[in-house]
């Protein structure tokens, strides 16, 4: 079988390469954060099983609640690129802190329960965890579509 140009999801996931590249990209984009009120920067990208990065940073609003995380811009950059599925995601915060509920639950539509979620400090060490382990017995669009007579 001829070696495709483009790797695969399980190749993207598998190289640590991808991840660290992953990861330098959150940290630029950490650069970016507009976060005027919580003084809290973070920075996320994404890594699509086309090979592409979408990088995104915390959007903040002084009315508080129209906030958007780092990880959402990200995820919503690399869907309305064309992007369907996100194979990698990686997320820097001051204390390497991990996505919060909203995220993983974003990242649940576009993501699969092995998909890796790499947390780091700007130059802390790299925590990786699969959106399975964030986000046990996700609900999503599968559950909207019940079995027949259930
Ligand atoms: N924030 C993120 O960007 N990602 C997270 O996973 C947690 C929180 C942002 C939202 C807000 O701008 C600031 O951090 C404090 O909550």
């Amino acid at each position: 079988m001829p070696t495709p140009d483009v790797p695969s999801h399980a190749e993207h996931r598998r190289d640590p390469a991808d991840l660290a590249s992953l990861v330098a990209a959150a940290r630029t984009a950490r650069a970016n954060a507009y976060a005027p009120y919580s003084h809290y920067a973070v920075g996320a990208a994404v890594l699509t099983d086309d090979g592409r990065t979408f990088a995104g940073s915390n959007v903040e609003n002084a009315s508080y609640g129209a906030t958007v995380c780092a990880e959402r811009v990200a995820i919503w950059t690399a869907v309305a690129a064309g992007a369907r599925r996100i194979v990698a995601l990686a997320v820097v915060t001051a204390g390497g802190g991990s996505p919060c509920g909203l995220c993983r639950q974003v990242l649940a539509e576009f993501a699969d329960a092995d998909t890796p979620v790499a947390m780091t400090a700007p130059e802390g060490e790299v925590t990786i965890r699969t959106l399975g382990a964030l986000l046990p017995m996700a609900w999503t669009r599968a559950d909207l579509r019940p079995a027949p007579g259930s």
